[in-house]
């Protein structure tokens, strides 16, 4: 996210269902660390339905260095110790690419309270203005609750396929929905 468009959408203050107040902002080079503690919690039933990459410190670092990326947007739910509770994001390829990928995670204390809807709804406010007109995910059919949350936000299905396994991990292949919402 370029430094103009962190500045026009800071850090906004939200409740979580539990009454707890935290904030949403974009993430900062600085929160490599935070973001390796973060992925270090996620268990292995989570990091099957999340896994875009190894959740180590060195894919935190690495992607706290793109903080500033024109080609990205990334939230933090930060919690009032300080701690990352949820983390989401869209990346797309060029400014050209018809879509952008989405992605989300919420760690387990912070799950159920209501984080994922409201990341959502402050990546769909940026991305009426920042970023390709489409955003794309794909969930598999087990993940029931992630599946209730983007058909809430207005993601629809546009395909049915299969997720390749990782047979070092112990996950099987499996079905999953492919989904799309225009943005703007
Ligand atoms: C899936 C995930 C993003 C949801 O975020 P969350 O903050 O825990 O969820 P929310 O509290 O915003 O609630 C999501 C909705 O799902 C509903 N829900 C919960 N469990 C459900 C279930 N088993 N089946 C159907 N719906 C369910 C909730 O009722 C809620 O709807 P509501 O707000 O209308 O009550 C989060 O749990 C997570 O990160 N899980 C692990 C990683 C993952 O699955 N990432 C997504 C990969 S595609």
């Amino acid at each position: 996210m370029t430094k103009e468009d962190q500045e026009r959408f800071p850090v906004a203050t939200v409740a979580l269902r539990d009454g707890t107040e935290a904030v949403i902002r974009p993430l900062a080079e600085s929160d490599a660390e935070a973001l390796g503690d973060f992925y270090e919690q996620v268990p292995d039933e989570d990091h099957r339905f999340y896994c875009p990459h190894p959740l180590d410190r060195e894919s935190a670092r690495r992607n706290a260095g793109r903080a500033l990326s024109p080609l990205e947007v990334v939230l933090v739910l930060e919690l009032p110790d300080g701690a990352i509770g949820g983390y989401a994001w869209y990346r797309w390829k060029d400014a050209t690419a018809p879509s952008s990928g989405f992605g989300i995670c919420i760690s387990r204390r912070a799950q159920g309270l209501g984080v994922g809807g409201l990341l959502m709804t402050r990546l769909a406010e940026i991305a009426r203005h920042v970023g390709p007109p489409v955003m794309h995910l794909t969930v598999q059919k087990a993940n029931a609750r992630a599946f209730a949350l983007y058909s809430k936000m207005g993601f629809r299905v546009i395909r049915e396929q299969t997720r390749r396994g990782t047979p070092e991990r112990g996950w099987p292949e499996e079905p999953e929905f492919a989904m799309e919402r225009a943005v703007r």
